[in-house]
């Protein structure tokens, strides 16, 4: 394996713990019903695009915080499971670790999200000081809280400035809510996700609409993208140019919950090149799975990544959680 195929992804954000129930309506207020099913699942934007990562086979880690406890227990050993790295999981002395109650409808896979985030401290960028670069090919940054993590991007920064055009590091940002703190982000990184709640937020319609309306607050070069869910996504490339792809939406929609952090790994995998060749040009079912229609095979290209991010994101949408997805 080359150097460069060992260099690994890091997701920057959160974890948290998703209890989810499914059911086969969704239950008016003040109602007292029974749900189909009940599950644990980790959750979280950074930390469901970890697991999607691994399941396509990148080697990965996470990087969030979590504090000691019954709930983290659970978190850490799903991370193990699916082999993603927590060396740099910053354990909290104090705080609770997110916990989410998701009502995810068997009917139509529509999924109602409480979350219960307000007490954990964030990863800082003196945190960040301890992460070793060199082994890293992409850094992708969930939003969150803006000054510590613009820190950790100008660091990164001063890095690919000192790097070897090979060595340098790629960045993703994804900015999924409109908090006014977190809009600077977007004028970071090399690939930009902005979420259909972002876009509608500033008044766009639909996602080519959005990418180009919001082609101003990246910086040069940079890719915008935007997904949005049965219409497929959009995006503005380094140049320029408009790409799309539609949607490929699975025969039943069971469970949404993570679709969008699955859809930013894929594309995130699919931009990430080279060391993958099992995925893009072995292990067909990824791309030609479960009555999908054939494609050819794939290069890497900005429109290959996103019909590949819209093409994962669909089975995910078919299938409860993550297991099964490739
Ligand atoms: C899905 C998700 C859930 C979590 C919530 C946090 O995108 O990450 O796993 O409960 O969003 O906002």
């Amino acid at each position: 394996m080359a150097a460069e195929e060992k260099r690994r992804i890091m997701c920057v954000g959160l974890v948290c713990l998703d209890i989810i129930s499914v059911v086969e309506a969704f239950p008016a207020e003040d109602s007292d019903t029974r749900c189909l099913s009940q599950r644990w699942q980790r959750g979280g934007n950074a930390s469901n695009s970890c697991t999607v990562l691994s399941l396509l086979g990148a080697p990965c880690a996470f990087m969030g915080s979590l504090a000691p406890g019954p709930a983290a227990d659970f978190i850490a050993a799903d991370f193990q499971r699916r082999g993603v790295d927590t060396a740099h999981v910053a354990w909290q002395p104090r705080g609770d670790v997110p916990c989410a109650c998701c009502l995810v409808n068997a009917a139509s896979g529509s999924r109602t999200i409480v979350l219960h985030d307000t007490n954990l401290p964030d990863v800082t960028a003196r945190d960040f000081q301890r992460v070793d670069l060199a082994q890293y090919r992409w850094i992708h940054f969930e939003a969150r809280n803006a000054a510590e993590q613009s820190a950790m991007l100008e660091r990164v920064e001063r890095h690919n400035r000192a790097a070897a055009p090979g060595r340098r590091v790629q960045v993703s940002v994804e900015v999924e809510k409109p908090r006014e703190e977190l809009l600077p982000l977007m004028g970071r990184g090399n690939v930009v996700f902005i979420s259909k709640d972002l876009a509608q937020h500033f008044g766009y319609r639909s996602a080519a609409e959005a990418v180009q309306g919001l082609r101003g607050r990246i910086r040069p070069g940079a890719t915008l993208i935007c997904a949005w869910a049965e219409e497929g996504a959009d995006a503005l490339g380094p140049d320029g140019q408009l790409v799309h792809s539609d949607a490929f939406p699975p025969e039943t929609l069971v469970d949404t919950l993570g679709a969008g952090d699955t859809f930013n790994a894929a594309v995130i995998f699919a931009l990430a090149e080279g060391g993958h060749k099992q995925i893009w040009h072995g292990r067909g079912s990824v791309w030609h799975g479960h009555g999908s229609p054939r494609t050819p095979p794939p290069g890497r290209t900005l429109q290959d990544a996103l019909t590949f991010g819209c093409r994962i994101a669909g089975r995910k949408c078919g299938i409860q959680g993550f297991d099964g997805l490739v």
